[in-house]
């Protein structure tokens, strides 16, 4: 009867899902045991496998009674539930001996860890204590370790021992004080058998906000992290990019990227900088040029730009970019640069009035006669967005563009139009002897009828007789 086979091979497919489904929820678990059976400081065996302990205030009772209700039921306990265990510190030393591979210490108030583990262990569940230490030790031999429960604890790191475990499963949701840091190395280690984190929806970290007027830190999901390893991923390679300080957008915390390129010998500014790339420092290197601020699309959102120990010559490629109108810091000392772009500068430091910096110590500006006293006059009348103007020196004179002294700088100018002065007076002068010297003669000649000296010494020409006639 094939109609009747239909629902039958369905309900067997429906069965085979429900195994499947529930095998694949497993992994994610440790054997939960039901604590109502507890008794108060006692261990009972829950079934064949599994010893609950409960409500033990001293790390001494619990170990005494382990090993006392294993030696008497002589069975083959796989999995140790510790329910309430409300002391300080546990020494997981006792446990080597017992090979268990489970093991849970749940909702107590144990805040160190310390010892060795059995390197059998599989599941190892801390949830729901105050752990804030775990020495690096306790987990150093685990190397069959499939599922690490540490969540709703008081931990700001994590051990380093975790950094090598394979095809783990990990949950560190709900520890509040945990730095970023920590899990940016999980996760930045770009493994074949990433980390899967149990509960990543509730899994958070704190990293430093590092802007310069407050101190304080940002929460950031799971997600948030995962995101900023792959802006990081996207950094120059003369670079070191740090995406941690937060941007918000919607509500939503992203990030703003930090990308260091000092000191590596950069003869261009870097291209293509990662995504919200917000502060770049490629000081002392061999840059000739800003042009990439103003053709490379993700310099845009650059707010401070530290370019101190270049050979930049010019920033009048600035003009009309993104850069311009959001920049906060411009670094440019020890360059070469030899004029201001007075015009656009003063546009801008009069559209964004407080903030905007600009260090140009270390130029050496040429200082004209004809233009000195206005590019002296800007700097002074900008001397809020320009902290280091005292060591702004002129190219011809090494005196501070805004101790300029006009007289002084037109004065060394005069010395050399005076001489022009002389010279045209003295052509003048000899232009006027020269047409007095033919006028007299033509009055001689007029007059006397002598040919002036030197016509009456030359000698006689074929042609003379043309003019004689
Ligand atoms: C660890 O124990 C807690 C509390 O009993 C439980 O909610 C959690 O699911 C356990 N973790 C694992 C990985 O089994
Ligand atoms: C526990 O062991 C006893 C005998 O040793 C056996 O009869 C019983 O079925 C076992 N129970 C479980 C849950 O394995
Ligand atoms: C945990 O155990 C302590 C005694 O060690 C007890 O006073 C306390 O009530 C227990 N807590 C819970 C939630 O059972
Ligand atoms: C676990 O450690 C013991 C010694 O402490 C060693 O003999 C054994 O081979 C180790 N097992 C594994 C799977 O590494
Ligand atoms: C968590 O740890 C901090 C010190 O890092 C401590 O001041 C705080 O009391 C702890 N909180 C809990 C709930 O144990
Ligand atoms: C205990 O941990 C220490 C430090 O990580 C390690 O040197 C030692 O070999 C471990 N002992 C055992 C028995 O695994
Ligand atoms: C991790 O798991 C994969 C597939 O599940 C397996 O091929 C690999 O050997 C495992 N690696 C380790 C170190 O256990
Ligand atoms: C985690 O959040 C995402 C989106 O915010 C959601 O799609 C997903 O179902 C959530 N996962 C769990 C286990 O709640
Ligand atoms: C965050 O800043 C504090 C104080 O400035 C410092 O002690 C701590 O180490 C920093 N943490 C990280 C992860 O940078
Ligand atoms: C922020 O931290 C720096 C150095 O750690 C310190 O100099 C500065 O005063 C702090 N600012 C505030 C507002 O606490
Ligand atoms: C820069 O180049 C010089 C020689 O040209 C070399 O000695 C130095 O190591 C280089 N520095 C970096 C950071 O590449
Ligand atoms: C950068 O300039 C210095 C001199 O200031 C020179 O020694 C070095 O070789 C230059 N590096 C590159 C990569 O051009």
């Amino acid at each position: 009867m094939p109609v009747a086979r239909l629902p039958l091979c369905c309900l067997l497919l429906m069965f085979l899902l429900v195994v499947w489904n529930t095998a694949g929820t497993e992994v994610e678990s440790c054997l939960q045991v039901n604590t109502t059976l507890c008794v108060e400081n006692s261990c009972t065996l829950t079934d064949n496998t599994t010893l609950l302990c409960c409500h033990f205030d001293k790390d001494f009772d619990l170990k005494q009674d382990v090993a006392a209700k294993i030696a008497t039921k002589n069975a083959n306990i796989r999995y140790l539930y510790v329910y309430n265990a409300s002391y300080d510190t546990l020494d997981v030393r006792w446990t080597i001996g017992f090979n268990f591979d489970t093991l849970s210490f749940t909702g107590g108030k144990l805040n160190h860890i310390k010892g060795n583990l059995s390197n059998t262990t599989e599941c190892l569940n801390f949830s729901g204590n105050s752990i804030s230490t775990i020495d690096d030790s306790v987990f150093a031999s685990l190397n069959q370790v499939k599922i690490l429960d540490l969540s709703r604890n008081n931990l700001s790191s994590l051990p380093e021992s975790i950094m090598s475990m394979r095809n783990l499963t990990l949950d560190i949701s709900g520890n509040f004080k945990l730095w970023c840091t920590d899990i940016k190395k999980l996760l930045a280690q770009n493994r074949s058998d990433p980390v899967d984190f149990r509960n990543p929806n509730d899994t958070y970290c704190l990293a430093n906000k590092t802007f310069h007027w407050f101190n304080s830190t940002d929460k950031y999901s799971l997600k948030t992290v995962e995101e900023s390893i792959k802006v990081e991923l996207t950094c120059p390679q003369a670079c070191k990019c740090d995406a941690t300080r937060t941007l918000f957008i919607d509500e939503e915390p992203s990030f703003t990227v930090t990308a260091d390129c000092s000191n590596s010998n950069l003869t261009s500014l870097p291209a293509n900088l990662p995504q919200n790339t917000q502060y770049l420092n490629v000081s002392n290197n061999n840059i000739t040029s800003l042009a990439a601020l103003s053709i490379d699309p993700t310099y845009e959102g650059i707010r401070e730009l530290d370019a101190d120990n270049n050979f930049i010559t010019s920033i009048s490629e600035l003009e009309g970019t993104k850069f311009i109108s959001n920049f906060r810091v411009l670094s440019l000392q020890n360059n070469r640069i030899a004029t201001v772009p007075t015009y656009f500068l003063t546009d801008t430091f009069s559209r964004n009035r407080a903030l905007l910096r600009i260090n140009l110590a270390g130029n050496k500006l040429s200082c004209e006669c004809n233009t000195a006293q206005a590019l002296k006059k800007w700097f002074l009348s900008n001397k809020n967005h320009i902290k280091d103007i005292e060591k702004v020196l002129c190219a011809n004179l090494p005196i501070p563009v805004v101790n300029l002294e006009i007289s002084e700088i037109c004065a060394a100018k005069r010395v050399l139009t005076d001489y022009i002065y002389y010279i045209i007076a003295g052509e003048v002068l000899l232009l006027a002897l020269l047409i007095s010297k033919v006028s007299y003669d033509y009055w001689v000649f007029r007059t006397v009828g002598h040919l002036p000296w030197p016509a009456s010494k030359m000698p006689k020409l074929p042609c003379d007789w043309l003019c004689e006639a």
